[in-house]
C-alpha cells in the first residue's frame, strides 16, 4: 500500500472524492469546491492511500485559524479554558475515510500518522458526529480524547477529539 499527496492538482484527487461518496452514500454539490478551498489554507496537508491504481483511504487538514467558521463557532461554543488548551496552536484533521473493505486493517492508523508526521502544531482537533460509533472507537484507541461535546452542527451532536502533538 502506498501513500502519496492528495490535492487538486494531484492524479488521484477524483477517486478521492469518488471514495468519499461511496462512503457518506452521498456527495453534496459542495463537496469538491470544499476539498479545493481546504487546500489552500496554510498548513494543508493530505494523502491518499493506494492498493495499485485503486484508492481506498485517504485523509488531509489544515491549520486551525481565527477568522474561519469552524475554528471560531468550535471558539464561541467552548468553555474557555477548553478553548485555550485546544484551539491554540492546532492542526485540524478535515476528512478521513477508509473504503468498507479495507477497513480494520491498520489503513486509517496509517493514514492519520503520515498526516500528522510533519505538522509542527502543538494540538490536532476533529469533529466526529457523536452517534459514529466506529469513529468514536478509532479515535479513542489511537491515542485522541473527547475534549468537547455536544458541538451542535446544523442540528447534529458532533464530538471533537483532540490529540496531544507536543
Ligand atoms: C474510522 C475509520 C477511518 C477507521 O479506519 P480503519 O482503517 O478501519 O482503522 P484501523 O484499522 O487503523 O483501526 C485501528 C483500531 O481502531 C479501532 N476501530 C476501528 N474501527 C472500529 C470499529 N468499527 N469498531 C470498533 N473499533 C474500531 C480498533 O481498535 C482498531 O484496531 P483493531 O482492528 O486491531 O481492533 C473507518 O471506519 C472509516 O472510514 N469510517 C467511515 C468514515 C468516517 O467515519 N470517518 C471519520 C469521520 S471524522
Amino acid at each position: 500500500m502506498e501513500l502519496l499527496p492528495l490535492a487538486p492538482n494531484t492524479p488521484h484527487f477524483h477517486a478521492a472524492l469518488r471514495l468519499y461518496e461511496a462512503i457518506h452514500g452521498e456527495r453534496p454539490a459542495s463537496t469538491e469546491p470544499r476539498f479545493r478551498a481546504h487546500a489552500d489554507h496554510t498548513g494543508y496537508r493530505g494523502f491518499v492511500a493506494l492498493d495499485g491504481q485503486e484508492v481506498v483511504g485517504f485523509t488531509y487538514g489544515h491549520d486551525s485559524k481565527a477568522g474561519r467558521d469552524y475554528h471560531d463557532q468550535l471558539h464561541a461554543d467552548m468553555p474557555r479554558s477548553v478553548a485555550t488548551e485546544w484551539l491554540t496552536d492546532t492542526f485540524e484533521l478535515v476528512e478521513l475515510g477508509v473504503a468498507p473493505a479495507r477497513r480494520r486493517t491498520g489503513l486509517g492508523t496509517r493514514l492519520v500518522d503520515r498526516l500528522l508526521e510533519g505538522v509542527t502544531r502543538r494540538r490536532v482537533i476533529l469533529t466526529t458526529e457523536s452517534d459514529n460509533h466506529a469513529a468514536q472507537s478509532f479515535y479513542e484507541q489511537t491515542g485522541w480524547e473527547a475534549v468537547h461535546e455536544p458541538f451542535v452542527v446544523s442540528g447534529v451532536d458532533m464530538t471533537v477529539y483532540g490529540r496531544r502533538l507536543a
